[in-house]
């Protein structure tokens, strides 16, 4: 148990997954856990549904906080660090899940060199399977990275990373449900071309990629030596593997990858107010 004092500034998809599993884990009391959004509506279901407190400005609340988590998107994070600038004090925790925003920048922009966890989780932190990230920024210490992997460990698996990797981190774990909810949903498609039911097609797809999954994640081989294992010779497998080679299915996934860090890159540059173009 941490047992902290926690604010927890943005109330939405991500915020509402870390405060259930923080709660849910016992990491903290409710009553040691505020949430600040500007949503009244969504102020009054969580108060409801966790008994935290609720506040819809963060400047009142902030000088009460151990660990402030940042869970706002990064176009709002500007105007929403020097709404609480002010009253923020150096030995505060600030546990970052904004994407693409340096632990740097969000230190030097409250100015009072506070110690910056940076993470990225995903969005499978709602049913406590994320795949998070984290790095220590600025002053952060180990102590503050093991307070860190606790709050994230209550909704999924944690890795150390260095700040350097945090882009690729993101265009691969935190962008990438998206990516497989499309190869989800184009494997269903493809059982409803040749003639299986939408609902069949879809718990078939959906249990595929997650019995798949769990088979490289349980037995630890590569997937390629779990792949062959699975290729008949002159088969259905090995023909149809013919066909994602032959259009490219790894480029096009190493591609959005790839693609999916430079923006993050650009996210960065944004924030901190330079052009985007450059660099
Ligand atoms: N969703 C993901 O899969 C994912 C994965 C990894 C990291 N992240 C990062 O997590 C952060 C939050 O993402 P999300 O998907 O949870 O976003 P979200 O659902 O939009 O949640 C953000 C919440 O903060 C509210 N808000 C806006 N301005 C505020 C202010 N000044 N003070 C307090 N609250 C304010 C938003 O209200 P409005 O809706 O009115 O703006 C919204 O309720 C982002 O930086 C994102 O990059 C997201």
């Amino acid at each position: 148990m941490l047992n902290k004092k926690i604010v927890l500034i943005g109330g939405g998809n991500m915020g509402h997954s870390l405060l259930r599993g923080i709660l849910k884990a016992g990491l903290t009391p409710p009553e040691n856990f505020t949430v600040v959004d500007i949503h009244e509506g969504k102020l009054a279901a969580v108060k409801e549904e966790f008994g935290v407190h609720t506040a819809t400005e963060a400047a009142g609340v902030i000088p009460g906080a151990e660990v402030v988590i940042l869970a706002v998107k990064p176009y709002t994070l500007n105007d929403v660090i020097d709404g609480f600038s002010a009253g923020a004090s150096s030995e505060q925790l600030f546990i970052s899940i904004v994407a693409g925003v340096r632990g740097g920048y969000i230190s030097s922009r409250i100015g009072k060199d506070n110690p910056v966890v940076r993470c990225m989780p995903n969005i499978a932190a709602t049913v406590d399977a994320a795949a998070s990230a984290i790095c220590a920024c600025s002053s952060a210490t180990a102590e503050h990275l093991e307070i860190a992997e606790t709050i994230l460990g209550a909704v999924g698996e944690v890795v150390q990373v260095e700040e350097h990797h945090m882009d690729a981190v993101t265009g691969l774990s935190g962008s990438g449900p998206a990516y497989i909810y499309m190869v989800i949903e184009a494997l269903c498609d493809g059982g409803v071309k040749m003639g299986l039911p939408r609902d069949v097609a879809m718990k078939l797809a959906t249990q595929t990629v997650v019995g798949a999954s769990r088979l490289v994640k349980e037995s630890g081989e590569h997937p390629a030596t779990l792949r062959d294992r699975v290729t008949t010779p002159g088969g259905t497998t090995i023909a149809a593997v013919h066909e994602l080679e032959e259009r490219g299915l790894r480029a096009m996934l190493i591609s959005a990858v790839v693609t999916a860090t430079e923006q993050s890159k650009a996210l960065d540059r944004e924030t901190r107010g330079e052009d985007s173009s450059k660099g």
